[in-house]
């Protein structure tokens, strides 16, 4: 078996606080296979977006370790976490966090920018991820003229187009009218299933989580307790990605053709093939 993408050992993470500290993540052990789709779920307050943002290289566990992709991020400076983040990690958000000043096309480009890259290669990526997500002819549309799903949508493309091993997720649906959520998430299987990402993604419904292939259950005193329940407490998901999900690495020269090519027909319909409303 191949060394898992995430390895999280005795995480914790404290934050201070007039007269004490809070302690989200008392002694977090995670193992998250590369390919996989996990579903955390938990009472508010528990530490799950602590732990997104520690997977995420946003923030630092106060002790343990976190091995992801090879990388010990407790061990990087600030700068080469935020380095290493824009290469390996995007984040999506319940409230999508889209720039209201920009075009979808400019939102989705705007990681981009961080790369050296020449435009033209920029504009190929834009295209290409914005037709995987459905919206090849919303670039041109602001925000506020996007339906929430179609901004979630937007997101995904964002955090998809520097073609991260990595997504998270914090509670994506939550927001959403049942049919988006439920686009959202057959979107959210494809990306695994079919580009081989590995995403974490905390949610409180229960149909998020059956969609995903292992959910997770993190409270705040059982993470205190004995973290590893956060392992034995998995669930198995009624869908989603096969344990057996090929895992391709991906790296930026490559583009974000991973479909395999007995499978490609072509980047529109390949885009096609990840709208869960069209899927055939
Ligand atoms: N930056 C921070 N500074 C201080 N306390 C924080 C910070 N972020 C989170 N916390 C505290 O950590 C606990 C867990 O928060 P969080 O991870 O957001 O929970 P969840 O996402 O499970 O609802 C809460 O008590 C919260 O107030
Ligand atoms: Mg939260």
């Amino acid at each position: 078996m191949t060394a898992p993408l995430i390895a999280a050992r005795a995480i914790r993470k404290a934050y201070r606080k007039a007269g004490g500290e809070v302690v989200p993540l008392e002694s977090l052990d995670l193992d998250v296979q590369r390919g996989e789709f996990l579903a955390l779920m938990g009472p508010s307050g528990s530490g799950k977006t602590t732990l997104l943002n520690l997977l995420a290289g946003i923030d630092q566990p106060t002790a343990g370790s976190l091995l992801i992709a090879g990388t010990d991020l407790t061990r990087l400076s600030r700068s080469q976490l935020t380095r290493w983040r824009g290469d390996h990690v995007g984040y999506i958000f319940q409230l999508y966090h889209l720039l209201p000043v920009l075009t979808a096309w400019e939102n989705v480009e705007l990681p981009l920018l961080l790369h050296a890259m020449p435009a033209a290669e920029r504009a190929r990526r834009v295209s290409l991820t914005l037709d995987l997500v459905g919206l090849a002819d919303r670039g041109d549309h602001f925000p506020r003229q996007l339906s929430g799903g179609q901004e979630q949508r937007v997101a995904i493309a964002r955090a998809l187009v520097a073609d991260p091993p990595l997504l998270v997720a914090d509670e994506p649906t939550g927001d959403l009218d049942r049919d988006s959520a439920t686009a959202i998430l057959a979107l959210l299987r494809r990306l695994v299933a079919e580009l081989g990402k590995t995403i974490v993604m905390v949610t409180h419904d229960q149909r998020a989580a059956a969609a995903a292939r292992r959910a997770g259950w993190s409270s705040r005193g059982r993470c205190r307790r004995d973290a590893r329940r956060l392992q034995s407490c998995r669930t198995r998901g009624t869908a989603g990605a096969s344990a057996s999900a090929a895992y391709r690495p991906h790296r930026l020269g490559r583009g974000l053709r991973p479909v395999p090519a007995h499978r490609r027909r072509g980047d529109a319909s390949w885009a096609r093939a990840c709208d869960g409303r069209r899927a055939g």
